[in-house]
């Protein structure tokens, strides 16, 4: 079932209440995280990571992480993405992979690399900025992608990120950006909440 993307921006909400024991397939899990990652990134740098916690005991480690939000173990799954330190260090590997398919030539991922080094090699908080805008377009992806799939989600910023990166063993440069849980909507959830009038918010120039 297609919607188009109008419909399902539209009608996406962010949900309280999720039916429990209802797993998920392990090829819609797989489905939702290949369309996260054609998020685009900077240089194509994908400095990110995804952990799928669809266990009942990885939920209960992240709920307690989450202040106690029960939607983390009702939904699914909970991801937690991480956006990447320091990944401009592997973007040369990363952007062969397109120099191979010939859709950029060597020189080009030659003078990207380049650029990305002197950019972000000694700028820890751009390193941190890339991080988190690549989590977060990835996470808006995967959210769309769920709706989609007739699933619901919600975007979860509310955990302390210390105890994600102990309790699941991120590596120093994996900043946990934003937890997605997925799964199926339980009755009484609210709908869309209203967005401020775009005179407020935009300016055209
Ligand atoms: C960065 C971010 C962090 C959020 N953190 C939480 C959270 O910790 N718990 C929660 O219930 N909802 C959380 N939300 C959901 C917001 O409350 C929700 O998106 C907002 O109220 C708009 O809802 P709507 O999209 O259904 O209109 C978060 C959303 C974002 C984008």
């Amino acid at each position: 079932m297609h919607h188009s993307i109008q419909h399902l921006i539209e009608t996406r909400t962010s949900i309280n209440h999720f039916q429990p024991n209802r797993p998920l397939q392990e090829d819609e899990m797989i489905t939702l995280v290949d369309l996260a990652t054609k998020a685009p990134t900077a240089y194509n740098m994908q400095n990110w990571r995804f952990i799928a916690a669809q266990s009942e005991e990885a939920k209960t480690r992240l709920k307690a992480a989450a202040f106690g939000q029960q939607k983390i173990v009702d939904a699914s799954i909970a991801f937690i993405i991480c956006g990447k330190l320091a990944e401009h260090q592997q973007l040369h590997k990363t952007l062969q992979a397109s120099v191979n398919a010939h859709i950029i030539e060597q020189h080009v991922a030659d003078a990207w690399v380049l650029q990305a080094a002197s950019a972000h090699e000694s700028n820890e908080q751009l390193q941190r900025d890339e991080a988190m805008r690549s989590a977060s377009l990835a996470a808006m992806t995967l959210m769309l992608a769920a709706q989609d799939m007739g699933l619901a989600s919600c975007a979860i910023g509310g955990f302390d990120a210390i105890e994600v990166a102990r309790q699941f063993s991120l590596a120093p440069n994996e900043l946990p950006a934003l937890v997605v849980v997925v799964g199926y909507p339980a009755a009484h959830n609210w709908q869309q909440k209203i967005r401020k009038p775009l005179k407020e918010i935009l300016t055209v120039i």
